[in-house]
């Protein structure tokens, strides 16, 4: 049994990628530190095989095994929880006895510097590839969205093997070709993946994308929130208009999973499932390197910030239950129908206004990011591989590539006419979401902070020139002047008697 590719670590993720990579006509040799786990992948490709195809997956007991079975040079996809772990498998093929030419592809959600660290270390003993996955497990299973990136032989080498598995658009309409059957993978259509850039370069851009993910969920979990205490409707309701909006411009998985989320009913009590769902939120840290790197880099990205932000506050039920009785709110209101269905139709503007701050922020964030790492990233690409396969797919997707199509070097997707002129109709909408939030006392910080993040955008002048002022107050931190060329710095002598301007 020759293979053509390893996959070590079989959890979920692993084990979907092993069966796709399977179903495309590839030869995979699996591997997990539990071997129950490679009985499981072995188990599930003999039965979704057909009888008469012979079998694609062999399990391996350990590396040496793996690495005597595939073909030269050699490519492994690793696919382990993102930190210690993924250094644990390097170094035990290292012992194992792979070889310089060898590819390691780290498809986990590593944190990108230590990807650019990992590429260097392993100079010399081993290629270290990595290639960023997104799609959850079905997406792993049928047509993920793949991001890879670093040296760009071991790119060219894998290339095939990566356009196999990932999803696929139909290049007419933009839109995914969905197909879930097991050996019947869609080969159609344009793949979801394309190469990124330089080492760390395809973390990054799937870090961002985690962070958009964040801010959209939260976005969605907002209107939520304003729908349940605002209006007082039920979750099956809330889902209903969910679908609603999911058949127009607000069209993306996110939604359409929300809207089925909502619609559950909880096998146990029979209310909705959602109400029976502890309102804590989980993370695992790829949305708070986003907002950190923004911070780090001086890229304004409120909303993702506000999203990780959101998820904190959620967890610290205990002191939210006790100031629950303690913080006055205002008196609950109540809407006739007519005012109802107005407040429904402004939130589907707020939705889509706010959605479209989140994205601008992720790729204005890129795009400084590639600046100060001197990466050249194509946003239309990156727009395009988002399409399909990956949790942020939406049809919006479509709009943003081409908006990157027409302009590459666009600053900010504000700035694409598209976006601006759907923007400026329908702020005002926007606006009175935002004021019924906090007029009613409900909280909707990324719907609102993306608000801010518009106007401070929208603002030839902002209230800095008092902030240069304090700073040079108590700091004598200097100042320019309006008046004067950029770059000349001014101090007022504050603690003097005679306050005396100087040229610094
Ligand atoms: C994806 C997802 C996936 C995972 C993240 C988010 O693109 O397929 O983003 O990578 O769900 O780890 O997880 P948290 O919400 O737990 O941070």
């Amino acid at each position: 049994f020759r293979s053509d590719i390893g996959v070590i670590g079989l959890g979920v993720m692993g084990k979907n990628l092993a069966l796709n990579i399977a179903d495309n006509g590839y030869q995979v040799a699996a591997f997990d530190l539990d071997s129950e786990k490679v009985n499981a992948a072995i188990n599930q490709e003999t039965a979704e095989r057909k009888a008469d195809k012979a079998p694609r997956m062999l399990g391996c007991n350990n590396l040496t095994e793996m690495l005597a079975s595939l073909v030269k040079p050699r490519v492994i996809v690793l696919s382990v929880p993102a930190g210690g772990p993924v250094d644990g498998v390097c170094n035990a093929l290292i012992d194992a006895g792979i070889e310089t030419d060898d590819i390691i592809v780290d498809t986990g959600n590593s944190l990108w510097t230590d990807t650019v660290e990992r590429e260097a270390r392993f100079k010399g003993k081993f290629v270290f590839f990595s290639s960023a996955v997104s799609g959850g497990e079905v997406g792993a299973r049928f047509g993920p969205s793949l991001m890879p990136s670093g040296n760009k032989d071991a790119w060219q080498y894998v290339a095939p093997v990566w356009k196999a598995m990932a999803a696929k658009v139909d290049p007419e309409t933009g839109l995914p070709i969905e197909r879930f059957e097991p050996g019947n993978p869609v080969i159609e259509g344009e793949p979801c993946t394309t190469y990124i850039g330089p080492a760390g370069s395809g973390h990054y851009v799937k870090m961002v994308h985690n962070g958009i993910e964040y801010a959209d969920m939260q976005l969605i979990c907002e209107a939520y929130q304003l729908l349940h205490d605002g209006l007082g409707l039920s979750a099956h309701e809330i889902g209903d208009i969910f679908h609603g909006w999911n058949q127009g411009s607000l069209n993306s998985y996110l939604m359409e999973i929300s809207a089925e989320v909502l619609q559950q009913d909880d096998p146990l009590t029979g209310k909705p499932l959602v109400e029976m769902i502890l309102d804590k939120a989980g993370q695992k840290g790829t949305g708070l390197w986003t907002a950190v790197s923004s911070l780090q880099i001086g890229c304004p990205a409120p909303t993702i910030a506000e999203a990780v932000y959101a998820r904190a506050v959620s967890t610290q039920k205990v002191l939210r239950v006790d100031l629950s009785t303690k913080l006055a709110g205002p008196a609950k209101v109540t809407l006739t129908d007519a005012e109802k269905a107005e407040f429904i139709a402004n939130l589907e503007d707020a939705l889509y206004c706010a959605k479209v701050c989140c994205y601008a922020q992720g790729f204005q964030l890129m795009a400084m990011a590639a600046k100060e790492q001197d990466w050249s990233l194509d946003f239309a690409e990156i727009a395009k591989i988002w399409r399909a396969g990956c949790i942020i797919r939406a049809t919006f997707l479509q709009s943003i590539t081409k908006a990157y199509q027409d302009d590459a070097e666009l600053a900010n997707l504000l700035m694409a006419k598209t976006f601006s002129d759907s923007l400026s109709a329908k702020h005002m909408n926007w606006r009175k979401t935002v004021a019924a939030s906090v007029m009613q006392g409900i909280p909707a910080p990324c719907i609102s902070s993306a608000v801010a993040y518009y106007d401070s955008y929208r603002s030839e002048t902002l209230p800095a020139n008092l902030l240069q002022g304090q700073r040079d107050f108590f700091g004598a931190h200097t100042f320019e002047r309006t008046d004067k060329p950029a770059g000349e710095k001014y101090h007022l002598d504050w603690s003097a008697k005679e306050r005396t301007l100087s040229k610094v």
